[in-house]
């Protein structure tokens, strides 16, 4: 018993670091100023398709903040985010107000470093992403990677300038499968020819004129 005791101390002190640690970790988006204008290519109720489509987003700070407001900014990280008519009946993809555990933004789109004044990136909507109404979100991050501000293409209800992404249909998805099986089926029957051609050039058959 008594080792166990005179350990337990100094395990109660690293636990409280590990939970203070953890817990400054955790920005609440309500507690997040928007501080960042930010705009993107398609136009409401535009309807973008997956692995094809591109977004444009252009972000700066907002001239009304006050001066200074942007001296921790390294970074700006740019998130395609679930409207809230997309997130009914799914808990997967559920608002938290801990940033942590916010699921209405899941997909990245990049990030690009802080520069002030107007920025632009450019965005393939990728395969994977699904079919839905979304808004586009920029965080600005610290030296720390942590949210410092933000902006959004949605007003704070979510409701409007939305856009539509069309996932891959199905016929899509099944021309995609049976494109990389012929090309797997390819690679293996060059594969084996080159084996092939290997083994006779190691072998020659005798020709003719050896035999005779
Ligand atoms: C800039 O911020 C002010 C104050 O928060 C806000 O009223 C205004 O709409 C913002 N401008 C833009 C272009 O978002
Ligand atoms: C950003 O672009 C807008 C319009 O495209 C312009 O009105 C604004 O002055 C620009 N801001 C900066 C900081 O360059």
């Amino acid at each position: 018993m008594a080792p166990a005791l005179n350990a337990s101390p100094s395990f109660l002190v690293v636990l409280l670091f590990a939970f203070l640690g953890f817990s400054s970790g955790n920005v609440l988006f309500s507690t997040l100023p928007r501080t960042l204008v930010v705009s993107a290519s398609p136009q409401p109720g535009q309807v973008l398709k997956a692995g094809e489509d591109k977004i444009t987003v252009t972000w700066s700070l907002n001239g009304t903040a006050p001066a200074g407001t942007d001296t921790s900014y390294k970074t700006v990280q740019l998130k395609l985010c679930y409207a809230p008519v997309s997130q009914v009946d799914r808990a997967w993809r559920k608002t938290k107000d801990d940033l942590a555990k916010d699921k209405t933004c899941t997909h990245l789109m990049g990030s690009r470093p802080y520069e002030g004044g107007n920025q632009t990136y450019e965005y393939l909507v990728q395969k994977d992403v699904p079919t839905a109404s979304y808004f586009v979100r920029a965080y600005a991050l610290d030296g720390s990677k942590v949210q410092v501000g933000f902006g959004q293409t949605t007003d704070k209800a979510k409701d409007t300038n939305l856009f539509e992404v069309e996932a891959i249909t199905g016929r899509h998805a099944s021309l995609d499968i049976a494109a990389s099986c012929f090309s797997a089926f390819s690679v293996l029957s060059l594969a084996g020819f080159f084996m092939a051609e290997k083994r006779r050039g190691s072998h020659p058959t005798p020709s003719p004129v050896a035999n005779m």
